[in-house]
């Protein structure tokens, strides 16, 4: 059975993406329109996105719309355009006093504004063009609104008399917190009772709660995330009102677009190669450290970090570790991202100490993720937490071994290697004597090249398309809707 999806989401890759979020909302929608689902996808038209030139037509009927949020009135226009490489038809709101700035995220103090806009505009708009969704598919604080807007301030509306709503988690360490003195700015009215009251009493209203307190469904990006953050060690203060939602909190593990992430066919590599002919793969190896101008030949182990240098990626475990490496073993290090300073200072630093060991590329760049997850021997992921997690599941089908903590999707995806078989190396213990476990644990496979080349078709050979991950969504809107 089709279903009528409304999703909103603040990143869709590869228009406008920071992380993994716009990675699964573009892969999880074409997915859903691809199997035949109506599914509207709303999305802020972002500057970088007008910058694309896109070709894009305005939608009749939401042209010169106006929204209040407060004492902030906004004019917005809908504009329509095909998602790139497919015929799924993206609807972007065009505000351009919210979201006609150089980045996706601002810190600004209208930042909750920004995503309140989004998600009414997109309630608003599928009301006037009478779609009535049977799911309301909100992602991360950015749209948890989205279930309470849909209880109060569309109630009256038949049309969405059968809609249930989904909120995905994709990290619940950004809450999307704002100040007690905006809470007329959700517009509630005498339903204002339903905002969660010892929070506002304490001065602050926190989005992402909201949206835990009041979706159908909450759902996250792998299973033992979903396990992990009803505890009071991975929950950011949200755990005890997620225990209190039982089985309505659910993992599943994102997928892997192998369009974009297929070594076979990558349209940013240099040198191809497939599990079978993997001769490629050091055509690129050598290809990414003359780029770089580093010496890693054959026998040294590059290994690689494409990351946002924020605290839980675990970048902080590297300096007591890394150094040590570096001066006592073969081994290289190519790193891509941006983040925090101390991070990015730390990466700089030892290019300076490990000239023509060590380089690193601060900023975004998907040509050289790419390259990275190619040439690269072994990608190191020491995630203190990790929702889910892309590029392990990246580095699985590119033959680049993932070395990562068992957290979150990192334990979901990749299987401690050993002789009865595996995919990568995992540490648990989320300190310098795990990680160090951990990369020596890899230099010491990477020296049997037998066993290396076995841990790398382990890995070659996984599965973590959308057709099998996507299925899953699909599942729970089924049971949403027959519920309803
Ligand atoms: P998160 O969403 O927490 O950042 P994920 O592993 O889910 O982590 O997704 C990260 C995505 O962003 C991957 O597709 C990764 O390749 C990409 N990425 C992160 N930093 C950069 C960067 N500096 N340049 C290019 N791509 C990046
Ligand atoms: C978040 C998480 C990451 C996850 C991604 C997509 O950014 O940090 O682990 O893979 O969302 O769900």
């Amino acid at each position: 059975m089709p279903f009528r999806i409304l999703f909103i989401s603040a990143e869709y890759a590869p228009l406008a993406k920071t992380g993994g979020l716009a990675d699964v909302s573009a892969a999880l929608t074409r997915y859903l329109h691809r199997r035949g689902d109506d599914v509207r996808v709303f999305v802020p038209f972002h500057r970088r996105v007008a910058n694309l030139a896109l070709d894009l037509s305005p939608v009749e009927y939401l042209q010169d719309r106006e929204l209040r949020l407060g004492e902030h009135v906004y004019q917005y226009r809908i504009l329509r355009g095909a998602a790139p490489g497919s015929d799924l038809g993206l609807y972007f709101v065009d505000c351009p006093a919210l979201y006609d700035r150089p980045d996706i995220y601002g810190g600004a103090d209208d930042e909750p504004r920004r995503f309140l806009a989004l998600t009414r505009a997109a309630l608003d708009s599928s009301q006037r063009m009478s779609f009535a969704p049977q799911i309301l598919h909100c992602n991360d604080w950015h749209t948890a609104f989205g279930p309470l807007f849909l209880k109060t301030l569309y109630s009256w509306d038949r049309l969405f008399a059968a809609t249930r709503s989904l909120l995905t988690i994709h990290n619940i360490g950004y809450q999307g917190v704002f100040g007690a003195e905006h809470v007329d700015e959700l517009g509630l009215g005498p339903s204002a009772g339903l905002v969660h009251q010892a929070d506002l009493v304490a001065g602050r209203v926190n989005s992402m709660l909201h949206g835990i307190l009041y979706a159908d469904l909450v759902t996250t990006v792998s299973p033992t995330y979903a396990r992990e953050i009803c505890t009071p060690e991975y929950g950011h203060g949200l755990d005890a009102f997620l225990r209190l939602r039982g089985d309505s909190v659910v993992g599943i593990l994102n997928g892997v677009d192998y369009d974009e992430w297929n070594p076979e066919r990558d349209r940013y590599l240099p040198h191809h190669y497939s599990r079978t002919e993997l001769a490629g793969k050091a055509d690129v190896k050598r290809a990414l450290a003359a780029r770089l101008g580093i010496a890693a030949g054959p026998g040294t182990l590059l290994f690689g970090i494409v990351s946002r240098l924020v605290e839980h990626k675990g970048i902080e475990l590297l300096p007591a570790v890394l150094p040590g490496l570096l001066q006592t073993q073969d081994c290289a290090l190519v790193a891509v991202g941006t983040g925090e300073r101390q991070y990015e200072e730390f990466l700089a630093g030892l290019v300076r100490q490990f000239p023509g060991r060590v380089a690193y590329c601060a900023g975004y760049s998907e040509e050289l993720a790419h390259w990275v997850e190619a040439g690269a021997d072994a990608f190191l992921m020491p995630s203190r937490y990790e929702p889910c997690g892309l590029n392990q599941m990246y580095s699985l089908r590119y033959g680049t071994v993932p070395v990562v903590r068992r957290t979150g999707g990192l334990a979901d995806s990749v299987v401690q290697y050993t002789e009865a078989g595996g995919t990568g190396v995992l540490f648990d213990d989320f300190d310098a004597k795990g990680l160090g476990w951990a990369v020596a644990t890899t230099l010491e496979l990477f020296r049997q090249p037998e066993r290396w080349r076995e841990l790398i078709a382990n890995g070659m050979q996984q599965d973590f398309s959308w057709t099998r991950q996507g299925a899953l969504y699909v599942e729970e809107y089924r049971r949403l809707v027959g519920a309803a």
